[in-house]
C-alpha cells in the first residue's frame, strides 16, 4: 500500500515537474515570437555621416523602407531656421522623399534646386516646402537626432523637437 502510494506520488511530481518546465518554455517561446527580430530593430534607425557631403550636394537614403532626401545648402540657396537640420555652420534639408499630394517619389532637379513631382507637376523649392501645384503641404521631416556630424534617423532627438515645434 506505502509502495502503492509513493508511486502515485512520484508520478504527480513528475508530472507537475514536467507541466511546470512545460510552461516555462512556452513563455519563453512566446516572448520571443513578441520581441521584434533583431533585422526589425536595426531598421527603425538609420545612422548617415554628413561630414563629406561638399555644398549643394544632394543625396537619397533609405530609412524604414522610405527614401530621404538630404540637400547640403549652398551659399545660393535660401536658408530656412524654421526646417533646416543644421550641423555646426551648415544648413541641410532633411526631408521624406515622398510627395505630399500622393505619395509620388519626387526628382530633384539641381540646376534650379528645386524638387518636381512628375505626378501631377507639384513642386518643391530646396527647403521643401511646395511652392507649386496640388501638394497640399510641405515635404515631411523625418525623426531625427544628431551625433556629432551624423544624422540618425528614426531618433527623435532635440533639434527635431525643436524644429517640430516651429513648423
Ligand atoms: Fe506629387 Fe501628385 S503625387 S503632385
Amino acid at each position: 500500500m506505502a509502495v502503492e502510494k509513493s508511486r502515485r506520488d512520484f508520478i504527480g511530481m513528475a508530472f507537475g515537474a514536467v507541466s511546470a518546465v512545460g510552461g516555462v518554455m512556452a513563455l519563453g517561446a512566446m516572448k520571443a515570437s513578441w520581441d521584434p527580430l533583431p533585422s526589425v530593430m536595426a531598421a527603425g534607425f538609420t545612422t548617415v555621416d554628413l561630414s563629406s557631403m561638399k555644398d549643394g550636394e544632394f543625396r537619397t537614403e533609405v530609412w524604414r523602407g522610405k527614401p530621404i532626401f538630404i540637400l547640403k545648402k549652398d551659399a545660393k540657396m535660401k536658408k530656412n531656421e524654421a526646417r533646416d537640420v543644421i550641423i555646426g555652420n551648415e544648413n541641410y534639408t532633411v526631408v521624406i522623399g515622398l510627395c505630399t499630394h500622393l505619395g509620388c517619389i519626387p526628382a530633384y532637379l539641381e540646376d534650379t534646386a528645386i524638387f518636381r513631382c512628375a505626378c501631377h507637376g507639384g513642386e518643391f523649392d530646396a527647403s521643401g516646402i511646395q511652392t507649386f501645384g496640388p501638394p497640399p503641404k510641405p515635404l515631411v521631416i523625418p525623426p531625427f537626432k544628431i551625433d556629432g556630424t551624423k544624422l540618425v534617423l528614426g531618433e527623435s532627438g532635440p533639434e527635431y523637437k525643436k524644429l517640430i515645434g516651429k513648423v
